[in-house]
């Protein structure tokens, strides 16, 4: 039986966290024997907010370097650039052309991000999930492994594909969101009440992949817990859930064993044990990374290769996309 194909994307904002890695990139790197995968770094997404350009370069290469040392393969899997692949601007025009305002207007992340940013609001930041559909339409794409966040947005380019092929006949594959059970929302430290993010401004609440040891004991040592003292997994006690859900996921024990372990033990040894696992999971990531980055050349072959595939897949669906429209 032919394999089914898998698309996520990521963007080059800030650091990779905790967060993105066990709400995504290492489901990824799971899942990538069993279907066609396309990994991309959203630079074109990551540009809707203000870039400071050196930055930016700096950081779609650590991006790209941190998927393979996470265990993305290239032989499994191909790795791109967005803007390296010229299709996906566009047939986000095309979409654009038949995507109502109103169906943007209910996105919840453009309504978060846009009372942040305030008349700075760009256009880029509106149409946002329409070039994530068309990320994902280019390819076929039967599934996209995704945090909790993205879901809206996975729907929403169900609807736009949807609405062309009922306009146009069945050009696009209906794409399928899949979220993790556990790990599709890993909370901040400091404010375990919010999502953990890339935003710079926050930085006690995330764990970045690349904080040392020493950085990563004193995050956890000063995460937000409370005035109790059991141990237990409980959704309204949001900094010692998240604590054991990261100490879950990492050590993939079950909760019941977990407690157990924690129920003669103190909020401290717990943070220091989270630190510990945390630490010595992220070890071999970042050796992978140091690694790969240090051989002049490795990484850029590599996207090269990746970006040659993945436009080679592309033209193809847009010949389709364009001849189904009448521009051909
Ligand atoms: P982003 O950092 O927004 O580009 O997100 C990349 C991927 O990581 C997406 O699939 C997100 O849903 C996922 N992600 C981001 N933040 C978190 C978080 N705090 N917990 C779980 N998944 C996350
Ligand atoms: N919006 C996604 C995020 O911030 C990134 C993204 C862009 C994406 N294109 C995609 C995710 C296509 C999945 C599929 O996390």
């Amino acid at each position: 039986m032919e394999k089914k194909t898998v698309f996520s994307g990521i963007q080059a904002s800030g650091s990779l966290h905790l967060g993105n890695y066990l709400g995504a990139i290492r489901n990824w790197a799971a899942m990538q024997y069993d279907y066609n995968n396309y990994f991309c770094v959203v630079d074109l997404h990551t540009i809707t907010v203000l870039q400071d350009p050196a930055t930016l370069r700096a950081k779609i290469r650590e991006v790209a370097g941190l998927l393979f040392a996470a265990g993305i393969e290239a032989e499994n899997s191909v790795v791109f650039i967005q803007s390296d692949v010229k299709a996906h601007s566009e047939l986000a025009w095309l979409l654009n052309c038949i995507t109502p305002m109103g169906w943007l207007h209910r996105m919840t992340q453009f309504k978060e991000k846009s009372e942040k940013q305030k008349e700075e609001v760009s256009v880029g930041l509106f149409d946002y999930p329409v070039l994530q559909a068309a990320d994902i339409l280019l390819y076929d794409t039967h599934m996209v492994p995704v945090g909790e966040d993205q879901k809206q947005h996975v729907e929403l380019c169900r609807d736009i594909a949807q609405r062309f092929n009922y306009r146009y006949g069945g050009v696009f594959v209906l794409p399928e969101p899949h979220i993790p059970p556990v790990g599709g929302r890993v909370m901040g430290l400091a404010n375990p009440e919010k999502k953990m993010s890339k935003s710079e401004e926050k930085e006690e609440d995330s764990i970045y992949l690349l904080d040392t040891p020493d950085q990563i004991r004193k995050k956890v040592k000063k995460a937000t817990t409370d005035s109790l003292r059991d141990i237990s997994f409980d959704e309204n006690r949001p900094g010692i859930n998240n604590l054991l859900t990261i100490y879950q996921l990492l050590t993939d024990k079950n909760r019941q064993k977990i407690e157990e372990y924690f129920s003669d033990k103190t909020y401290k040894i717990l943070k220091e044990e989270v630190a510990e696992v945390v630490i010595e999971s992220l070890r071999p990531l970042q050796e992978r990374y140091h690694e790969l980055t240090g051989e002049a050349g490795y990484l850029d072959g590599m996207l090269e290769r990746g970006a040659e595939k993945a436009g080679a897949r592309a033209e193809k669906k847009m010949g389709q996309v364009s001849e189904s429209m009448g521009l051909k």
